[in-house]
């Protein structure tokens, strides 16, 4: 059986349906770079080791580069009779470099420490990808931001009004959270640089290969210490997806917003043409589709976690094929990411916000009646009183259909005598803006320390 990586003890060749459910080249070829990588430093360990003589080492490596460039052209790929992607680069291999060298190769490796140190690899390469992209949103965030340093809109607690903040407060606050994603992008890093080359099935090799400078070789920082641990342990992958899921989940905070805001009843924002769609029956119709998107695949995201981790559930160690199912959600939450942060990042920089309709509605709804009891607070009025009077204020507002600043002196001196027409000062945006001027508040001031603060700290991603 051409391209299988086994077969010695077996009298007869897997049934067909058996081959069929064994196969995974059609996802795992994508790991073919990264495996030819392996081999390459595999050789090089085999030599060092004495195994392969100086002449043998230059034939496999040049087999191997031959094999490398037919790959990338596309002029060599899987086969029907290839298990998995190890086999059908075997395959290629002993067609360029000759059976007798050719299968010098597979000593003292296996494919379980193969392909887990394979898919490390593979995702230690997009995690910087995404790193970058997601960083491409916080950019456009942060640009919108810069773009409107003293627009006000309303601030919201369960949807409702609730006190007047920045426009770029509130797009900061995703970028925060942003930012956190791009951490953990990095920290997970460390996790996963960590070699499981030369685990081999689960227990080491007998070979006196050493596995560090493989590792080394491969862009790792260390060999693994425990061979059962390299070749059974997926936690490194499921972290991943929980990153990336945590990622597809402050993607579509942002896109509800998006959705919300471009509403006609909000109208906070229009979308560009190039980020918007239209109706294959409604002539007028502009519709968010990319937040809509996003929102959606972020339920794919949160998929792909829960699916590996429900595949991890209980497994014995070491290998067991159940693991063969560790790629596919992996590989799809990469996919899925590349895809659409470009989009969210192009949606967010081309949005046109309406900051007149924003900054009328940013006080109304009696979102000032916070500002009003701490202006009481300041004239000596303990908290729990100045809530109360703050409160009859708005029922008097409230039963004559205006909002707090139309109330007359003689409405506010009959709900207190503290009411003094100085409370006027607070009784508008910016007085209430201003006025939050701590560490993190929404006055203009605090909000271009923060600004700041979060350009420091994007400095070294
Ligand atoms: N294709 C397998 C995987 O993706 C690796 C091969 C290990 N197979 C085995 N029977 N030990 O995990």
């Amino acid at each position: 059986n051409e391209g299988a990586l086994w077969g010695g003890r077996f009298s007869s060749g897997p049934a067909d349906a058996l081959a069929e459910l064994s196969r995974s080249t059609q996802f795992d070829f994508r790991l073919a770079r990264y495996d030819i990588a392996g081999s390459r430093a595999h050789a090089r360990v085999l030599h060092r080791t004495g195994l392969l003589r100086d002449e043998e080492l230059t034939g496999m490596l040049a087999a191997l580069d031959r094999l490398e460039t037919d790959v990338l052209s596309g002029d060599f790929g899987p086969a029907e009779s290839d298990e998995d992607v190890h086999g059908a680069l075997e395959r290629g291999l002993l067609e360029r470099a000759g059976e007798e060298l050719g299968g010098r190769l597979r000593a003292g490796r296996s494919r379980n420490d193969q392909i887990a140190a394979m898919g490390r690899m593979f995702l230690r390469d997009h995690a910087r990808v995404i790193a970058e992209r997601l960083l491409g949103v916080v950019e456009a965030l942060i640009a919108q931001a810069e773009a409107h340093p003293r627009a006000p809109m309303p601030g919201r607690t369960h949807l409702q009004h609730a006190q007047p903040v920045l426009l770029s407060h509130h797009l900061l606050a995703h970028a925060w959270a942003l930012l956190r994603d791009l951490q953990r992008l990095q920290d997970w890093d460390a996790r996963a640089a960590v070699s499981p080359y030369g685990s081999g099935a689960l227990a080491g090799s007998s070979l006196g290969l050493d596995p560090q400078p493989v590792a080394e070789e491969l862009g790792f920082v260390e060999a693994a210490w425990n061979s059962i641990d390299g070749t059974a342990s997926r936690d490194v992958y499921a972290e991943f997806a929980w990153v990336a899921a945590m990622i597809g989940v402050d993607l579509s905070r942002i896109s509800e917003e998006v959705i919300f805001w471009a509403t006609k009843e909000v109208g906070f924002v229009t979308l560009d043409d190039a980020f918007s769609t239209g109706s294959s029956i409604m002539p007028q119709k502009k519709n968010p589709d990319v937040a809509e998107l996003a929102r959606g695949k972020s339920g794919r995201l949160i998929g792909d976690l829960t699916g590996l981790l429900a595949t991890l559930k209980a497994l014995p160690l070491a290998y067991n094929r159940d693991l063969q199912e560790d790629k596919e959600p992996v590989f799809d939450a990469v996919d899925t990411l590349e895809l659409l942060l470009p989009a969210v990042s192009g949606m967010v920089g081309t949005l046109t916000f309406h900051t007149e309709t924003m900054a009328q509605l940013a006080p109304e709804g009696f979102a000032l009646a916070t500002d009003l009891a701490e202006w009481l607070v300041r004239q000596g009025v303990p908290f729990r009183v100045a809530h109360e009077l703050s409160g009859e204020a708005v029922q008097v507002a409230e039963s004559r259909g205006v909002e707090l600043w139309d109330l007359t002196d003689q409405e506010f001196s009959g709900i207190s005598e503290h009411l003094t027409p100085q409370v006027r000062e607070v009784l508008h945006t910016f007085g209430s803006l201003e006025s939050r001027s701590s560490r993190g508040g929404t006055a203009p001031s605090a909000v271009a320390e923060q600004l700041a603060e979060l350009k420091v700290r994007l400095g070294p991603v």
